[in-house]
């Protein structure tokens, strides 16, 4: 495994791999979500590239990216055990030098839900995965259910802007509780970990009620609002039902449709989805 922090030795060693290339771009603090998608990089391609870059231009000022967990020695050995052929460790001046002014911006996708409570943070995502997609050169490239507004946006811009590539969106992983697995989870406190698990349930009962045929969205919503707010560390963000491409909100529930929330657990956001067919 190499491991390399220059974008000039990145490009170097790109020529050298074998196609098909499977990349995988993350923030580190690896968690089983990370490990399918490696995985199933490993699986599918001859060489496998994985970047870890904590990419302060998808955070809010008020949000976490001093404090996101970082532990690259455990991630290296993880990566190292899966077999990885480069990892991909720029620093933030080498991403983004002083002088850097050129921005990715994917519209209408990113005005709800997420893009909506964070302002700026599909900004950040389009342009260090673009930016990371021109430096890697990869054949294929794996993200995560879990964000599926983020893989909605990713897709767009890879069709919009012609990159040449494909976009594979992995099943969230879960702890047997129902937990996405997620970096901030690292974040709760015993307490707020069980209190957690109301994303979940409330996301099952969508699609349980889905299941016995209501089809008022807006009923669907609030009975998953109501179940969350029983949970006295759980304060609602957003709570929706919307078609997976657009991401307009439904009247009538149509499948597909993309049942996602944000629900802060003490004060860490969490996010959370599921897909009703
Ligand atoms: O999903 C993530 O970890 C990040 O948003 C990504 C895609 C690596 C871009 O920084």
């Amino acid at each position: 495994m190499k491991v390399v922090e220059t974008i000039a030795e990145m490009r170097q060693l790109r020529e050298q791999l074998i196609e098909p290339v499977g990349f995988v771009p993350t923030m580190g603090y690896f968690h089983e979500g990370h490990l399918s998608l490696i995985r199933r990089a490993r699986a599918e391609n001859p060489s496998v590239v994985v970047s870890i870059f904590v990419n302060p231009a998808q955070f809010g000022p008020q949000e976490d990216f001093s404090s996101y967990p970082r532990d690259p020695q455990r991630d290296l050995a993880i990566l190292e055990k899966e077999k990885t052929d480069v990892v991909f460790m720029p620093s933030v001046a080498e991403m983004y030098p002083p002088d850097f002014d050129s921005w990715v911006e994917v519209s209408k996708v990113t005005e709800r839900l997420e893009g909506a409570s964070r302002p700026g943070h599909f900004r950040g995502v389009a342009t260090v995965v673009a930016k990371l997609f021109n430096i890697v050169q990869p054949t294929r490239a794996y993200f995560g259910q879990k964000d599926a507004q983020q893989a909605i946006v990713i897709k767009k811009m890879v069709a919009d802007l012609n990159m040449d590539l494909e976009i594979i969106v992995m099943p969230t992983v879960r702890d047997s509780d129902g937990l996405a697995t997620s970096t901030r989870n690292a974040y709760l406190n015993i307490e707020e970990r069980q209190a957690a698990i109301v994303l979940y349930k409330s996301l099952s009962l969508a699609q349980q009620l889905w299941s016995q045929g209501e089809r008022d969205a807006e009923h669907i919503r609030q009975q998953m609002r109501t179940l969350i707010q029983k949970e006295p560390l759980a304060t609602i963000d957003y709570v929706s039902i919307a078609d997976p491409e657009t991401l307009k909100e439904m009247d009538r529930v149509k499948t597909p449709a993309l049942v996602s929330l944000a629900v802060e657990i003490g004060k860490v956001r969490l996010i959370d989805n599921v897909v009703v067919e």
